[in-house]
């Protein structure tokens, strides 16, 4: 922990936001917004080269988002207290114990600031029972907001452990109120002891069960529970680099391993003759269907499944692909997924990475394996947090 600083660096600034040091959400805001770039950009080399043992490739420079602040379409609050007394809001740094009273939090829009405040005051003037961890008794959870940022709609998802609809159909009513572009409030129901902001039952309080957000010129309907890139405009930039990199010509067969809702796959079904996506989560492979229709794209195929079962059973199919774009979680690669990948030997692959170590890990196997690393571009997705996303563009030699 450090006690004090006696000569600060060139480099800091002051927080904004007065929970800073309290609370887990932001770790960098006393970095300024330059100082942040450098040091993701660095991380992304370091690993390349330390842990990858990538050397002749371009780095490209870090791309950087448009909004320092304010960029989150989805944040979720916890619920704690009681009574009159009821907090909502993010936990304290690696305290799962502690929630902070998040007035204000500066990473989202004031109409969703503006939510947290209502819901707040309802639940402190309703005085409606909170859910004690250790006890199992109490209602409220979570509140999960989300908004459209294309297209303006919002959404409340108040996560309780009981279907009351009763006691918060008057709260939902108040929300759409006070911020009149609340296109949906659900209710989901955890009655579980685990305390996840996601219920095994969704009741629809006011509005729609969903909101419509737009990529670029596709139209996406997202749930409650559905996963969506949380920074909307420089996910646009992003998929639009991923677009470029894979240098589509029209005809192409192309893969989307770990499509999650097919964002990817959408944006590229335009350019390409068939997208097959690959997605462990049924839900997610349902909504990436669900949008495919909406949007009248009829070359997809959406797969569900672990890719290093589904891959391979693909290439026995006789399935070959020109380009494959990966976006795996944190883990990276499992080995008999990208050794499925080797087996497939595409001439091009754009591997999105949200960690730089297991890019690197995943990038080293390749390089063994006959591929060349061309460029990596770094791309600042969450400013204010040390969260580090990349493309990477790999061709095989
Ligand atoms: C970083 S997200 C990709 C999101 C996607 N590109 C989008 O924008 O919707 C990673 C996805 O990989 C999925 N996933 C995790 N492990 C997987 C596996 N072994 N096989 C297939 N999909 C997996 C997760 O469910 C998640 O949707």
């Amino acid at each position: 922990m450090i006690e004090s600083v006696t000569v600060p660096s060139p480099h800091r600034v002051p927080a904004p936001c007065p929970y800073f040091g309290r609370c887990g959400g932001c770790r960098l805001q006393h970095l300024d917004y330059p100082a942040q770039l450098r040091f993701k950009e660095k991380q992304v080399r370091d690993c390349l080269e330390r842990l990858g043992a990538a050397a002749d490739f371009e780095l490209r420079p870090i791309l950087p988002a448009p909004n320092a602040y304010g960029y989150r379409n989805k944040m979720e609050f916890t619920v704690a207290g009681g009574g009159g007394a009821t907090v909502i809001g993010l936990h304290e740094a690696d305290r799962y114990d502690v929630v902070l009273d998040t007035e204000r939090c500066l990473l989202q829009s004031e109409a969703m600031n503006a939510l947290l405040a209502e819901v707040r005051r309802q639940a402190r003037e309703r005085a409606l029972a909170v859910y004690d961890q250790e006890s199992g008794q109490g209602l409220l959870r979570f509140v999960t907001l989300r908004e459209g940022r294309r297209t303006g709609d919002r959404m409340v998802n108040i996560v309780a452990a009981a279907p009351d609809v009763e006691s918060l159909q008057p709260v939902a009513e108040a929300l759409v109120a006070q911020v009149p572009s609340t296109a949906s409030v659900v209710l989901n129901v955890n009655a579980k002891k685990a305390a996840v902001a996601v219920g095994t039952e969704e009741h629809v309080l006011v509005g729609r069960d969903h909101i419509t957000e737009r990529l670029d010129d596709v139209t996406f309907q997202v749930s409650a529970n559905s996963f969506f890139q949380t920074n909307t405009l420089q996910a646009e930039r992003l998929f639009t680099l991923v677009e470029q990199a894979c240098e589509l010509t029209g005809g192409e067969t192309v893969l989307d391993l770990y499509s999650g809702t097919g964002a990817i796959s959408l944006l590229l079904a335009r350019r390409c003759r068939h997208v097959y996506g690959i997605e462990v989560a049924t839900a997610a492979v349902d909504d990436a269907i669900r949008n495919a229709r909406a949007n009248a794209i009829d070359n997809c195929t959406f797969l569900a499944g672990e890719v290093r079962h589904v891959l391979p059973t693909l290439i026995r199919e006789g399935v070959t692909a020109a380009v494959v774009v990966a976006d795996p979680p944190r883990a990276g690669f499992h080995p008999k997924a990208l050794q499925a990948l080797v087996a497939l030997a595409p001439a091009r692959i754009v591997y999105v990475s949200c960690n730089p170590a297991t890019l690197a890990r995943d990038v080293g196997d390749l390089l063994r394996q006959g591929y060349r690393l061309e460029w990596v571009q770094p791309v600042d997705m969450f400013p204010q947090t040390p969260h580090i996303e990349a493309v990477a563009r790999l061709r095989r030699a």
